[in-house]
């Protein structure tokens, strides 16, 4: 694959990081471990290392041959999830019950791996940040790092991060302006009603009733109140409500996520699940509460940075291997808070026909090394690209 070459020579080397990572997951801010092995890496290169930015977080600051006044921050996250691998090979995880099963082994070799090359070449001008974030699962160490002054400390003009994708071919990649993946948020609904003797329902009002009534009520909001064109999810996961046979229970609790690539559609649902809840509640004689807690925003790519990073992709893997017109995702990623920030872009770098051609977060799931040195050359070219002398601004 047309690599960069030097990059491209460094592979088994890269593979032996990341399986060394894979065998020591660590995860949301307990990376420990694993900032420590980046931080030595770095400053074994002559990186400026910037440390316990969001507790393990981590910024590597590398300057090119002239101060042009611009800057670029490259993203990688290092969490590993809490869950147990299936897989039987060598590098298996080690520890039980943790497991990088979402391939940020690889995204932080893949930004070391470009570290390095930058590194030895500095064949740029002006400033790369290279971001080592912790706590992507979940636990929004992108947001917390922004909190702690990332951009001020650290200023860029662009941001990029990319994350390995299963269902595009090892090879290629696929970014799009606009909507990547979903803002995510999550609900409790309270059913407060009157229970009582299951024989004599005329004495009490059933929360179960009224939960069965919300539930579907619910799915009217993406069937009839979203518009066909955007697209969201309203999912209840979690139904608790009683304890006998006979008896009608005093209250009820429903729980669930939503998903929606939109600010207007994140209020529609919002809006309309608390509408729900208060007309059924009024309409059946029980009291609906709701809260609804907003997670990650949606990762949006802004359109000139997306077009930038295909083109750069292009560079690496051919330009007839960069889709353009991915589906957008309904899963989150807390990279979405630094978009919000800054200028950039985020891609699906493709993984299948590895030897473990699963999703990610699947307990047999693996990393595929192949791809280690189309990442890094990613990376690497974007660094190249956007701060060259003849390179235009943002
Ligand atoms: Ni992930």
């Amino acid at each position: 694959m047309p690599t960069i070459n030097s990059i491209a020579a460094m592979k088994e080397e890269m593979t032996v990081w990341r399986r060394d990572l894979h065998a020591h997951p660590e995860i949301a801010f307990e990376e420990v471990r694993t900032s420590d092995i980046v931080a030595k890496k770095l400053a074994e290169w002559g990186i400026e290392v910037h440390r316990d930015i969001a507790k393990t977080g981590l910024v590597g600051v590398l300057r090119g041959r002239r101060d042009n006044g611009r800057a670029i921050g490259l993203r990688a996250d290092m969490d590993a999830l809490p869950m147990q691998e299936e897989n039987d090979f060598p590098h298996r995880s080690t520890v039980d019950g943790k497991f990088h099963g979402c391939g940020h082994d690889g995204h932080t070799t893949m930004l070391l791996g470009a570290a390095r090359y930058l590194a030895e070449t500095r064949n740029f001008e002006g400033t790369v940040n290279f971001i080592f974030q912790p706590g992507e699962e979940g636990a929004g160490g992108g947001r917390v790092m922004i909190e702690e002054g990332l951009f001020d400390r650290f200023p860029c003009d662009e941001v990029y991060a990319m994350h390995n994708w299963p269902d595009l071919p090892a090879g290629s990649v696929g970014v799009a302006p606009g909507p990547m993946m979903a803002a995510t948020a999550t609900f409790d609904v309270r059913i407060a009603a009157r229970g009582g003797h299951a024989a004599m329902p005329h004495m009490t009002v059933d929360p179960v009733v009224v939960a069965a009534h919300l539930i579907t009520a619910f799915q009217s909001l993406v069937s009839r109140n979203a518009d066909p064109i955007d697209s969201a999810v309203v999912s209840v996961t979690q139904v608790h409500a009683g304890t006998a046979y006979n008896v009608i229970p005093e209250d009820g609790v429903l729980r669930g996520t939503v998903r929606t690539f939109t600010p207007q559609m994140s209020t529609m649902v919002e809006q309309g699940m608390r509408r729900i809840a208060g007309g059924i509640g009024e309409a059946l004689g029980a009291t609906v509460t709701v809260d609804y807690r907003p997670g990650y925003p949606a990762t949006v790519n802004h359109p000139r940075q997306s077009e930038i990073m295909a083109d750069v992709a292009g560079r690496v893997v051919g330009t007839q291997n960069v889709v353009r017109d991915p589906s957008p995702v309904m899963g989150g990623e807390d990279f979405a808070y630094m978009l919000n920030e800054r200028p950039g872009a985020y891609m699906f770098l493709g993984q299948a026909g590895g030897p473990s051609a699963c999703s990610v977060h699947n307990p047999r799931y693996d990393f595929n090394d192949e791809i280690l040195p189309i990442g890094a050359s990613v990376f690497a070219t974007l660094a190249e690209d956007r701060l060259s002398g003849s390179g235009d601004a943002a």
